[in-house]
C-alpha cells in the first residue's frame, strides 16, 4: 500500500508535470491540503516535505510551498525513427566496435563514470545484506560445501513468485529459474528458441549486451524501428511477422525491453504489451522480454510486463536484482513459459546451479519490510538524479540537443545536433577523464552515431555537474571544428 503522505505528493506531481501548476505558483497551504484531502496535518507536510526533497517544491519562510523557479529547463525528446521498415536481417558484427569502446574506457584514467548503467553502492542497503549473509554463514555454514539445489533456492524462488503476483504474473514458483544476472538469462532463452542462422527481431537501438548475445549465437538481427516515446514499433513487427523480414527469413525470436529500455528509456504502454504478447502467440513465435529495470519507475503503482498479459506461455520473462537490490551478488532469473524444461537443461548443460548463500540472502531481503523501503528509496534518488542530470545536460550542451527523460531506472538518452559523432565525444571527454557510453555501441547499423547514453546512478554533485559541463563545451568545439 502507497503511504498517504506519497499519494497526496504524486497527485500534486502529476499537476506539476502537466503545468497545472507551473513555476513559482503557490501549492495550497498544508490547511487546504487538510481539508481538501482529509488528511492529518502530518500527511499533509510529509506530501510537502517529500516533493520538496525531490527538488519540485521549495519552501519560503512564512509564505507556503512553491514550485521551483530553479528548474533549467527541458529539451525536446529525441526524434522518432524516420522509416518504419526494419533493416534486412545482418549478423551482427559489433563484438570488435564494443570490445574497443571498452577498452579505450579502461585504459584511461577516468575519474567521472557516466557510462555504466549501475546504482552507486550508496544506493544499495550493504549493511543489510551485510548482516543477512554473516548470518547465515553462522546458522548453516554447510552453505558452502553443499551442492546447490536445482533451478534455485525454494525461498528465493518463492519471494520471486510473490513480487511478480503484485505486477500482475501468474508464475509459480517452480516455474522460475535462477540464474547468473539477466545477461544469463537472455542468453539461455535465445539458446532455448533458436538455431544458428536464425533470424531474430530487436529494437533500435537496443542493449549492447544484446548484441553480443546474438553475435555470440550466430545469430541474425533484425533491427525494428522503435519509437523513444513507445519503443518497438507493432506495425513493422506485424508486417514482418506476416510477410517475414527482408529476405524472407522466417522470425524465430523477438526480444524486447518493454519497461525503461536501454538505452532509451522508454516503457510500451500497457495496450502495445498486451498487442505484443497476442502476436507473438498468434504467429508462434517466442518473446524475449528483459525486464531487467521492470522494478525502478518513478511511480509507486506497479509497471505491468508483457508477460503479464501472456496465455499462452510464449513470453519468456527474464529479470534481474542486479540494478534494483545488489549488483555484487549477480542474481538473475527467468520465467521461461514453454521452454521451461529446454531451459533448465540449458542451464544445467551451461552453468549448472547458482551458488546458494548469495539467493538466501536476497530471499530473506526480498520478503522483509526493508524491501518496499529500499524500492522507495532508490527510486526517488534516482528521479531527483535524472531530473538534475537533464537539466545539467539541457543547460551545457548546445543548442539543438535532444534528450529523452523517462519514468525511472538510471537512463537519459541524447541525441546530439548537426550530426556530431558521438564516438569522437567519447574519445574527446575521456581524455579528459570523463567516460561516456556513445550510441554506436546500441546498434549493428550506423544510425545512432550522434546517440550518447548517460547513467545517472550516482549523486548529482559537484563532479558531474562539472563533467556535464565539461562535455557540453566539448561537443561545441567539435561542432565549431
Ligand atoms: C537491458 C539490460 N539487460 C541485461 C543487462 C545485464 O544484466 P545482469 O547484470 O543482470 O546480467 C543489462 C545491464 O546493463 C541491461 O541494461
Amino acid at each position: 500500500m502507497t503511504p498517504l503522505y506519497r499519494q497526496l505528493a504524486e497527485h500534486y506531481l502529476g499537476a506539476i508535470r502537466a503545468g497545472t501548476l507551473r513555476s513559482g505558483d503557490r501549492l495550497p497551504s498544508v490547511r487546504r491540503l487538510m481539508n481538501d484531502h482529509g488528511v492529518s496535518l502530518a500527511t499533509a507536510l510529509q506530501a510537502c516535505r517529500h516533493l520538496e526533497d525531490q527538488g519540485w517544491l521549495e519552501a519560503r519562510p512564512r509564505s507556503g510551498y512553491y514550485v521551483r523557479t530553479a528548474r533549467r529547463g527541458r529539451l525536446p525528446p529525441a526524434q522518432e525513427p524516420a522509416e518504419l521498415r526494419p533493416d534486412p536481417a545482418a549478423y551482427v558484427g559489433i563484438h570488435e566496435r564494443i570490445s574497443s569502446i571498452l577498452e579505450r574506457g579502461q585504459r584511461a584514467a577516468v575519474q567521472v563514470n557516466l557510462s555504466l548503467a549501475v546504482g552507486a553502492p550508496a544506493l544499495y542497503p550493504t549493511t543489510a545484506l551485510q548482516r543477512s549473509m554473516q548470518g547465515h554463514l553462522r546458522r548453516t555454514p554447510a552453505v558452502l560445501t553443499t551442492m546447490a539445489r536445482r533451478h534455485g533456492h525454494p525461498a528465493l524462488r518463492q519471494a520471486l513468485a510473490r513480487h511478480a503476483l503484485a505486477r500482475g504474473m501468474q508464475v509459480a514458483p517452480e516455474e522460475l529459474v535462477v540464474t547468473h544476472g539477466c545477461v544469463e538469462a537472455v542468453n539461455l532463452a535465445l539458446r532455448a528458441v533458436t538455431r544458428p542462422g536464425d533470424t531474430v527481431a530487436i529494437e533500435s537501438p537496443t542493449f549492447y549486451g544484446v548484441l553480443q548475445v546474438l553475435e555470440s549465437l550466430g545469430l541474425r538481427a533484425l533491427e525494428m524501428p522503435t519509437s523513444p516515446a513507445t519503443g518497438l514499433s507493432l506495425e513493422a513487427l506485424e508486417f514482418v511477422l506476416r510477410e517475414g523480414a527482408p529476405g524472407g527469413q522466417r522470425l524465430a525470436a523477438v526480444v524486447v525491453m518493454p519497461t525503461l529500455h536501454n538505452p532509451l528509456g522508454c516503457t510500451m504502454p500497457d495496450a502495445h504489451k498486451q498487442r505484443l504478447a497476442a502476436l507473438c502467440s498468434e504467429h508462434d513465435v517466442a518473446l524475449v522480454e528483459d525486464d531487467i529495470y521492470g522494478e525502478m519507475g518513478d511511480a509507486d503503482s506497479p509497471i505491468r510486463p508483457v508477460k503479464a498479459f501472456d496465455r499462452s506461455g510464449h513470453v519468456i520473462h527474464c529479470g534481474s536484482l542486479n540494478k534494483v537490490l545488489a549488483p555484487g551478488l549477480r542474481l538473475g532469473w527467468m520465467a521461461p513459459g514453454r521452454w521451461q524444461a529446454r531451459v533448465e537443461m540449458l542451464k544445467y548443460a551451461q552453468s549448472r546451479y547458482v551458488e546458494e548463500l548469495p539467493q538466501l540472502v536476497a530471499a530473506d531481503f526480498l520478503a522483509g519490510s526493508g524491501w518496499p523501503r529500499h524500492l522507495r528509496r532508490l527510486r526517488a534518488a534516482l528521479q531527483r538524479q535524472r531530473h538534475q542530470m537533464a537539466e545539467a545536460v539541457a543547460a551545457h550542451f548546445p543548442a539543438g540537443t535532444r534528450c529523452n527523460l523517462p519514468d525511472g531506472g538510471l537512463l537519459l538518452w541524447v541525441q546530439l545536433p548537426g550530426g556530431l559523432s558521438s564516438e569522437r565525444l567519447f574519445d574527446a571527454a575521456l581524455a579528459e577523464g570523463i567516460k561516456l557510453a556513445p550510441g554506436t555501441m546500441f546498434s549493428n547499423s550506423d544510425r545512432f552515431g550522434d546517440g550518447l547514453r548517460l547513467c545517472c546512478g550516482q549523486v548529482h554533485g559537484a563532479p558531474v555537474e562539472a563533467a556535464l559541463r565539461r562535455v557540453g563545451q566539448l561537443a561545441r568545439e567539435l561542432l565549431g571544428a
